[in-house]
């Protein structure tokens, strides 16, 4: 599998633009996609990254990192996903970095997203989908998360996010509309971000294979 993910990730650099600061995404596909930008990096202008194991690995390869606020607008976002629907509608979430991905995605114009044939599904949910959470509100959240969905949250009991919060996972879901379900769970107090990218859904997906299949 990490074949088709290296191929992916290797494609996802024509995409990248002379003078560009590129968005970058996070896990074990976007690595690829890390390594193949290290050795164009002297045609960009710097990264935006969404995790601090992202920011890690960019800095030991020479690659400026931006803070998003100096960054403003950028052209191009290139993340993973743990699942994507034939709208380019995603479940990510999985490496627990959400938040940030969510913002950069849409601060982006272009979001590619890099994927590996498994992670291509008819209707998302059959991934646990991941909901950051403010520490003190993860009992209430999860109780409502039950009632409006009928899904199981389950506490990843050890992970703190790059923000210092908490990760619920909702299993047992078929989100058959993910637009009403990313803007209802987004209402509960003490919902950091939902792991559905469905309002700002993937403009472009690679699907790693020989050759790569661009959708
Ligand atoms: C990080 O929180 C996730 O959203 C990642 O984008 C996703 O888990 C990436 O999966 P791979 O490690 O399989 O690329």
């Amino acid at each position: 599998m990490s074949e088709a993910k290296r191929l992916a990730g290797e494609k996802a650099i024509d995409y990248v633009e002379d003078g560009m600061i590129v968005g970058v995404g996070t896990g074990s596909t976007v690595a690829y996609f890390i390594e193949a930008l290290g050795r164009i990096k002297g045609r960009i202008a710097g990264a935006v990254s969404s995790s601090e194991q992202s920011t890690k690995r960019l800095k030991e390869l020479g690659i400026e990192v931006l803070d998003a606020n100096a960054a403003g607008p950028l052209k191009l976002y290139v993340d993973g996903a743990d699942e994507c629907d034939p709208h380019k509608r995603l479940i990510k979430g999985g490496g627990a970095a959400l938040t940030r991905e969510k913002i950069i995605a849409e601060a982006s114009e272009t979001f590619v997203c890099i994927i590996d044939p498994a992670k291509q599904v008819p209707v998302l949910g059959r991934f646990p989908l991941p909901v950051e959470v403010i520490p003190m509100a993860r009992s209430l959240v999860a109780r409502r998360i039950l009632a409006l969905t009928g899904g199981q949250p389950v506490w990843r009991q050890g992970v703190v996010t790059d923000n210092g919060n908490w990760i619920l996972d909702v299993h047992n879901l078929s989100i058959t509309d993910p637009v009403a379900m990313e803007t209802e769970l987004n209402q509960i107090p003490g919902v950091v971000s939902v792991g559905l990218f469905a309002r700002r859904p993937a403009d472009i997906v690679i699907v790693g294979g020989e050759p790569p299949r661009v959708l």
